[in-house]
């Protein structure tokens, strides 16, 4: 099949979240299961482009926008997968310090211009270039229109994606690209269908909402997530019912991992290998995780990590209230990457001065750093609210680093829940999530560390041995666009 990815980020040429680890992996297991896979991006200028320079592709493309015709370019980059990626190059929309938001976290006034520039250029490339795709691939509100573009497309010429379906992937359901109606005759869809069924969400254009209801499947990145969204109007912020009416049209399919980048036998970015059995370069991480965090140097003491972005969705203002005593009673430490919530990341960024050795935290994003507090750590914590698959839970099975997890969307589908009597599952789950609760399961986790050694032994060689890789999840998608 003739595949085309549309999306926002993308390993290893800009990533905020595990959206960029999707789209970095998945089209290579695709094009190894024998399809023809294209991968088109804007050209942000943060992009860092790894296997050397860009091939320019079109000089000048001419993308419709509402009452006027913009011209951008396209570039071009194979990566070792033969895998192609085409980007979009419109300087006054992605020459900026960031990508969605400015540097103090406040989002761009024109993303709705952006992002619906971006995906109707990313179509016309697809039609300039002759490419017909069976599928159009599209992820998250960014590229959501994709499906109403390409409706609209054929519409004025038949022959454009005559035989194309269209998939949207919901990686959070949280972020629906909501905007002022005043964007709406930039975009350029036909105002019939700016109705509350379609696109209009209380006087607003709802990006998401609107590639709902055009796209031939929807998908989200775990079954229990997608039940979760589908029934409850809270967690699906209010789009519960227009999943419901996509019936069978819209399923959950589990992310998996990229093994070739994130494996303890292999990562280039940890300072020593190791596997089951062969432990020992796990310590040799861990000395190097405690002299990086400034913890004390201490083998015996378990250490529970954390890399998230510090937004509402992962309930890390839930562990602020109760982090201080736990740190105060057990005998731990704690190690925390991540940024975003200035609140947060002030309250992180100075605690290590309350707990001198014992609470380190390093507030920004640092792919290098990621890597080490999963290698690192004997425990990894992910208090989320909501998680619609999470990424960060499996790279941490596969690092011997035990997570302990609110038991929602893609957490509760990945862990096993540890059992005392025997020593199985593979990490500590808890369902409510209150102070207590989340105190209570550190806690457990812990006496597990000091008082049952052996199961963390065998729980640790249980979840290094877990497989979540891509082909499974590749093939799932495979079965979908066939359909
Ligand atoms: P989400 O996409 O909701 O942020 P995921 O668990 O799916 O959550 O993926 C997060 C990805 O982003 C992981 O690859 C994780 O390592 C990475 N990440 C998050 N915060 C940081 C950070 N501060 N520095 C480096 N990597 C980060
Ligand atoms: C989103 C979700 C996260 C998921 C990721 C990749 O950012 O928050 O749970 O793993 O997308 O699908």
């Amino acid at each position: 099949m003739k595949i085309a990815m549309l999306a926002s980020e993308c390993t290893p040429f800009i990533k905020t979240g595990g959206l960029a680890d999707v789209v970095g992996a998945l089209p290579a297991v695709l094009q190894r299961l024998g399809h023809d896979v294209v991968v088109i991006l804007p050209a942000y200028s943060l992009n860092t482009y790894p296997d050397g320079k860009l091939t320019p592709f079109f000089s000048k493309m001419g993308v419709k926008m509402g009452g006027k015709e913009e011209w951008c370019s396209v570039h071009y980059a194979d990566n070792a997968e033969g895998v192609r990626h085409y980007f979009i190059e419109f300087n006054q929309y992605f020459q900026r310090e960031g990508i969605y938001n400015n540097s103090s976290m406040k989002e761009f006034d024109d993303n709705a211009e952006r992002f619906s520039f971006f995906t109707k250029a990313a179509l016309q490339l697809l039609k300039d270039m002759k490419f017909s795709p069976d599928v159009v691939h599209a992820h998250d509100w960014q590229t959501a229109l994709a499906p109403a573009y390409v409706t609209e497309m054929r519409k004025a010429d038949k022959c454009c994606f005559s035989n194309t379906k269209t998939i949207l992937t919901i990686h959070n359901v949280g972020y629906q690209g909501l905007f002022s109606a005043q964007s709406y005759s930039y975009i350029g869809l036909p105002w019939s269908a700016f109705t509350s069924d379609i696109l209009e969400d209380y006087g607003k254009i709802n990006f998401l909402k609107g590639g709902i209801y055009f796209a031939d499947k929807v998908t989200t990145v775990s079954p229990t997530y997608a039940a979760q969204i589908r029934h409850d109007s809270h967690l699906s912020f209010g789009m519960d019912s227009f999943l419901r009416a996509k019936k069978d049209n819209f399923v959950g399919i589990l992310n998996g991992v990229d093994y070739t980048l994130w494996d303890p036998r292999t990562d280039k970015k940890i300072p020593a290998h190791y596997w089951k059995g062969k432990w020992k370069g796990k310590a040799v991480c861990k000395k190097e995780l405690q002299r990086r965090f400034r913890l004390s140097d201490d083998a015996a003491v378990p250490i529970v990590g954390i890399v998230s972005r510090f937004a509402e969705q992962k309930g890390l203002d839930i562990l602020a209230s109760t982090i201080e005593a736990v740190l105060n009673t057990m005998h731990i430490q704690i190690a925390i990457l991540g940024s975003g919530d200035s609140r947060l990341e002030h309250y992180y960024g100075t605690l290590p001065q309350k707990f001198h050795g014992r609470f380190g935290s390093f507030i920004g994003y640092d792919d290098d750093l990621a890597h080490l507090v999963e290698a690192g750590s004997d425990f990894f914590l992910m208090p989320s609210r909501y998680e619609p698959c999470g990424l960060n839970q499996l790279y941490s099975l596969r690092y011997g680093t035990l997570p302990i997890v609110r038991a929602t969307g893609g957490l509760d589908d990945t862990i096993e829940q540890y059992t005392e009597k025997n020593g199985k599952g593979t990490g500590f789950k808890f369902d409510d999530l209150t102070p207590n609760a989340l105190y209570d399961t550190i806690g457990w986790a812990v006496s597990t560390w000091y008082d049952r050694k052996k199961h963390i032994t065998s729980m640790k060689n249980r979840a290094i041995g877990q497989d979540f890789s891509w082909e499974a999840s590749a093939r799932e998608y495979e079965e979908l666009y066939r359909s």
